[in-house]
């Protein structure tokens, strides 16, 4: 189920700089006033290249739903810059927002509240045409009825609704109304968790044949890194509000840098149980902090095995050590690159011009020696299908 993954390349399909989304917190009574914000989105930069998949992965509430849709205007960033394909339409009316919405769309985490009950599957996926005042030619409902079948679904049943289908099959009704009028760039919100596992596979394939066949960009959603590992070129690492580490699937999975990386990637299990038993599992202390609250310095510090005083200080800037392989963090894990069996000896890791290795010093390599790196999770290795795990 592996897939290539080459660098992108050319002009995004969607360019994305120092993203805010600050919800509002309200005092109770009579006269509500804002007595703090909600920092869901806290300065998020990256781009998606055409027909590639940028996974976005964190634990729950971290901002990745917000990020998804405050990158498509249907939450109202606070602050940043949105291009798609080089066009800023951060600033743009709901008017002007019409011709760029034909060329993003969103599909949701799940199928059964994200249809309307009431009306015919043939209805549901000929909204976007209707709403864009697009007439294909042959007319509407045999472009949907061709969508129907090029997603799974037979045509024959246009005039069905939703309740009689199942989850796999109002899933595919959602992503064909998603890519009825040939979007360019597609957020994937968590798009097969709530689907068993034997269909979340279909689900995925056929994501990546409309992804070949219309060269969509998608930004891909999802809970745990085994997830997005099966779809993503690149993946980015969100803890609250802020990406942690964005790198190619293969630099990601066998080269992470930053602390968070290796807790997500250490708690994913395997199959062969003896294997599983010896590997190592790096436990978080403490919960998740509130965003509403969030720690000084690097957020991540509260419950970092590697932190340092100047942590709770300091914020770390998301510099880009090797090419394409960005990390925040004053203290990226460096040693295991050498030592510990993903990878074999020195793959030649050396600073970028403009980056910098901040503080990768011998002490807290020593640390992970002690924790170890080898979490037998490489970019295509087996995955225990555990609940919230797809394989
Ligand atoms: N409309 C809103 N008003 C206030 N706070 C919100 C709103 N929407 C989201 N939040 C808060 O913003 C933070 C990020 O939420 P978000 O839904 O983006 O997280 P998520 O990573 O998608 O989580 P999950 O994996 O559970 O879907 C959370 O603390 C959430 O409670
Ligand atoms: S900056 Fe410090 S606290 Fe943050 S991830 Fe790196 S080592 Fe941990
Ligand atoms: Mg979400």
């Amino acid at each position: 189920m592996s897939q290539s993954v080459e660098p992108a390349a050319g002009e995004p399909a969607l360019r994305v700089s120092d993203l805010r989304t600050y919800f509002p917190v309200r005092s109770k009574g009579l006269f509500p006033k804002t007595i703090g914000q909600v920092k869901a989105v806290d300065g998020v930069s990256f781009e998606v290249y055409p027909g590639e998949t940028l996974g976005l992965v964190g634990e729950s509430g971290c901002g990745k739903s917000t990020t998804g849709r405050s990158v498509l205007r249907l939450i109202e960033p606070t602050s940043g810059r949105i291009e798609f394909e080089g066009v800023d339409v951060t600033g743009l009316s709901s008017k002007e927002m019409v011709p760029v919405r034909r060329k993003a769309a969103m599909i949701f985490q799940d199928p059964y509240n994200a249809l309307n009950p009431r009306h015919t599957v043939g209805a549901i996926i000929s909204a976007p045409f209707a709403v864009q005042g697009v007439k294909p030619p042959g007319g509407v409902k045999a472009a949907v009825q061709e969508l129907m079948e090029r997603v799974g679904l037979n045509p024959e049943h246009y005039n069905r609704y939703p309740a009689e289908f199942s989850g796999g099959q109002r899933q595919r009704i959602g992503i064909a109304r998603a890519v009825a009028l040939r979007p360019k760039f597609i957020v994937c919100d968590e798009p097969v968790s709530a689907l068993d596992v034997s269909i979340q596979a279909q689900v995925i394939n056929l994501l990546r044949d409309l992804q070949d066949e219309f060269g969509i960009a998608y930004l891909f959603v999802a809970h745990d890194l085994a997830v997005v590992r099966q779809i993503s070129n690149r993946v980015a690492v969100m803890y609250l509000g802020q990406v942690m580490e964005l790198a190619t699937r293969e630099d990601l999975y066998a080269r992470p840098l930053h602390p968070y990386t290796h807790a997500l990637l250490s708690a994913i299990p395997v199959p062969d149980p003896r294997a599983q038993k010896q590997r190592e599992h790096i436990m978080l202390s403490g919960d998740l902090p509130s965003p509403a609250a969030p720690p000084t310095g690097c957020v991540f510090h509260t419950r970092c095995f590697q932190a340092q005083d100047i942590c709770a200080v300091e914020k770390p800037a998301l510099v880009e050590p090797t090419t394409g392989h960005q990390v925040a963090c004053h203290f990226p894990i460096l040693e295991f690159l050498g030592t510990k069996g993903i990878l074999g000896p020195d793959p030649g890791l050396t600073p970028q011009a403009g980056g910098s290795l901040t503080g990768a010093a011998a002490g807290s390599n020593d640390l992970i020696r002690e924790i170890g790196t080898d979490y037998g999770v490489g970019p295509d290795t087996p995955i225990d299908p555990g609940p919230s795990i797809w394989r």
